[in-house]
């Protein structure tokens, strides 16, 4: 199978070249400025790396051949980091947007299967979430559908939904080439994907506020006090990136299954508020270390305001239906949080907390 990836060389992408590239079937082109979470793979003759962005006017000659001569896109190309949405808003809209507009046109033009990752964030807020406390116990009013859920995103000047919109926007665009002009597509929502490789530690091997896993790893890291944006309330389910990586290759293999379908891809069963994601991480890295200390290593509250800048405003829950991804592609994932954490925690301290061997 001849597979074109955009945005290869992050965290999901990286784990996905390590699973299709273990298969002799496939072979992989793909884009990406940045190489260094998958350098080990530059030597395979059945990958080849563009270190450049996709949509570039120059690049873009490159990829619609690509595209011609693949069988499937996989655009994973993006800024989705939270600490961005509401501070550089235009960048956010651009990346997530307007630099995916023409990698879909491509698609549209040489009726190419697109498979793009969204976000759960596109689901917005629950209903819930604008009702007494209460009808938090109505799945109707808070479980994410693909098919059905309403997408509720927050006012224009609390800049946070700049990601969210223009994710869904794009899904809307593919949506519209495949009505209009039979694209086949298929649109993944991920919800929380957790494991080794996710995004970088701040000071060590990037700037700026990494998204919640990287931030705590990164207190531990470094003795800072773990920060709970607005108390930790907003609940999260966490799936392993190992399991979304086999969903991912289910809809590679299946399809007839995929196509043209929208897919929650999360775990119901791992779902936690981020107060207790905190206290299970410090707990885990006692375990790892060998320390009792990190047992209590301080955790604080901060305001989102204080965290991520003026307009920022937390999606409250995020617990989707996985039924679809279970009967079409029969995917089931079962690993648990504290395993999940155990060996993702383990591989941020084998990298950044152990001495290399000079
Ligand atoms: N990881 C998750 O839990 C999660 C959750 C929700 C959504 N997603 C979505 O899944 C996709 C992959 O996420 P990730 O965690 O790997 O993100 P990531 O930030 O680790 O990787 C994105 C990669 O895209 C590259 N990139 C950005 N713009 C590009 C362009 N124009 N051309 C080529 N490369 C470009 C970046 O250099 C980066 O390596 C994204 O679309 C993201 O929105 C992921």
């Amino acid at each position: 199978m001849r597979v074109v990836i955009l945005g290869c060389g992050g965290f999901v992408g990286s784990h996905l070249l390590d699973n299709l590239l273990d298969d002799p079937r496939y072979q992989i082109e793909g884009w990406d400025p940045e190489d260094r979470k998958i350098r080990r793979h530059l030597v395979n003759p059945r990958f080849t790396l563009h270190r450049t962005v996709a949509h570039a006017p120059e690049a873009l000659v490159e990829v619609e051949r690509a595209i011609v001569h693949c069988d499937v896109v996989i655009n994973l190309a993006a800024i989705c980091n939270p600490a961005d949405y509401n501070t550089q808003p235009l960048a956010v809209i651009r990346a997530n947007l307007f630099d995916v507009y023409p990698i879909v046109e491509l698609c549209a033009k040489h009726r190419r299967w697109l498979v793009s990752f969204s976000t759960s964030e596109t689901y917005g807020r629950t209903i819930s979430s604008y009702l007494p406390a209460s009808s938090d116990a109505d799945p109707d009013l808070y479980e994410l559908r693909e098919d059905e859920t309403p997408l509720i995103m927050g006012p224009i000047r609390n800049q946070r939904w700049t990601y969210a919109c223009a994710k869904q926007m794009t899904e809307r665009l593919i949506y519209a080439h495949h009505t209009e002009e039979g694209l086949p597509f298929t649109i993944i929502r991920p919800l929380n994907f957790f494991g080794p490789r996710m995004d970088y530690i701040p000071t060590r091997d990037g700037d700026g506020v990494p998204r919640v896993l990287a931030c705590f790893m990164a207190a531990l890291l470094s003795g800072e006090p773990m920060q709970l944006v607005d108390g930790g309330h907003a609940r999260r389910t966490i799936v392993s990136i190992y399991e979304a990586v086999d969903a991912i290759r289910r809809v590679l293999e299946k399809p007839e299954a995929s196509q043209n379908q929208i897919f929650n891809i999360g775990n119901r069963q791992n779902e936690v508020t981020m107060a207790e994601l905190a206290d299970l991480m410090r707990r885990t890295y006692a375990t790892i270390t060998g320390d009792p200390r990190y047992n209590d290593h301080p955790i604080v509250t901060t305001s989102a305001e204080q965290f991520y800048g003026k307009g920022y405003e937390d999606c409250d829950r995020r617990m989707p239906d996985i039924g679809k991804a279970e009967r079409l592609l029969g995917w089931v994932p079962t690993m648990r949080l504290p395993e999940i954490l155990l060996g993702t925690m383990r591989s941020y301290h084998d990298e950044y907390a152990v001495p290399k061997a000079a």
